[in-house]
């Protein structure tokens, strides 16, 4: 795939790298040398190559529910060979192979959507180019946006706008969105939508540095694609794949994400924080890449027993 259509920064790569720099010593521990990273959201394979090159005794699973993700990661990651296999799931339904494989020495989680993602206008994520409602990452299962807003009720549709999006304009949002009727088919796309939500807004409101469709946008996302209820799975099943002395890193975007994995980071009995703060991006970085502006990356360690 042309790097145009797949073009994704792995954001907070330095900080990866850096904190997951201890792998070096758990893979020296093992007689053959080699261990498993488990990549849950593959993406583009950007931070997968980069530990890839780090660590020559890593191997890797990549894990993508989304088909042009994981074409562009094969493209990625083709030098490594045999080194890395990639697996069409959901980190939420994925169990590792019990045995033909070296142990899990690493997850890693790196949440949300991909620039493509976003960019692509046919995957309905993006207020700023029209496209039929979708926002799924995997195309081929579940309720599209257009679909989940046609079949809630308004006071529903409210509390999923102010619980996911944090939008405090969620009731009136809601009520505009639902006198329009079914959502989807032409006309009833992503332009519309936004152009509905942003109509919610004080005009001086509309021109603000963030999109007044962001939250919006943002919380029919997290619904579509379940990323709360998936994230909390994988938080509770992570732990019991990893090697006592394992790595677990999550990049977050949001505080909805992030608490959940700072409180899982301090409260579960398996693990041990690394980072006690999140790990964000620097200004360079910032402004190189709009999208590491939210970034948050956490770090626990398997615990011995
Ligand atoms: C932010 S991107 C990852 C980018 C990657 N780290 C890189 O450097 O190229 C997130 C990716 O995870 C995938 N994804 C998100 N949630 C997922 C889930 N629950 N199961 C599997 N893949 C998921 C998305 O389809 C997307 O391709």
């Amino acid at each position: 795939m042309p790097e145009t259509v797949f073009d994704h920064v792995p954001v907070l790569a330095e900080q990866v790298l850096a904190s997951l720099a201890e792998l070096s010593g758990l893979l020296a521990l093992r007689s053959d040398g080699e261990g498993v990273l488990l990549d849950c959201t593959l993406g583009g394979g950007g931070h997968s190559a980069l530990l890839l090159e780090a660590h020559p005794g890593l191997r890797l699973i990549g894990l993508d529910q989304d088909p042009s993700a994981r074409l562009a990661a094969a493209d990625r990651l083709a030098p490594f060979g045999d080194r890395a296999t990639i697996v069409a799931s959901n980190f939420a339904d994925y169990t590792p192979p019990g045995s033909g494989l070296p142990p899990v020495v690493a997850v890693m989680a790196d949440l949300g959507v991909s620039s493509p993602q976003l960019d692509v206008a046919e995957r309905g994520f993006s207020f700023r180019a029209d496209g039929p409602l979708d926002m799924r990452m995997n195309p081929e299962r579940g309720e599209t946006a257009a679909e989940l807003i046609t079949r809630l009720e308004e006071s529903e549709l409210a509390d999923l706008i102010y619980a996911y999006g944090e939008e405090r304009l969620s009731r009136r949002i809601a009520r505009k969105i639902k006198e329009l009727g079914p959502w989807g088919g032409p006309g009833k796309g992503t332009a519309e939508l936004a152009y509905v939500v942003a109509g919610c807004y004080p005009p001086k409101a509309r021109r603000g540095r963030i999109h007044p469709a962001t939250r919006s946008f943002q919380a029919l996302r997290i619904a579509v694609n379940n990323e709360l209820g998936v994230l909390d799975q994988l938080l509770q099943r992570a732990p019991d794949w990893l090697v006592p002395g394992g790595l677990f890193g999550v990049i977050s975007f949001h505080s909805l994400e992030d608490r959940r994995v700072k409180t899982a980071f301090v409260s579960d009995e398996r693990l041990q924080r690394v980072t006690r703060k999140p790990l964000v991006a620097t200004e360079a970085e910032e402004e190189a890449n709009p999208r590491s502006r939210s970034a948050k990356w956490r770090v626990a360690r398997r615990r011995e027993s």
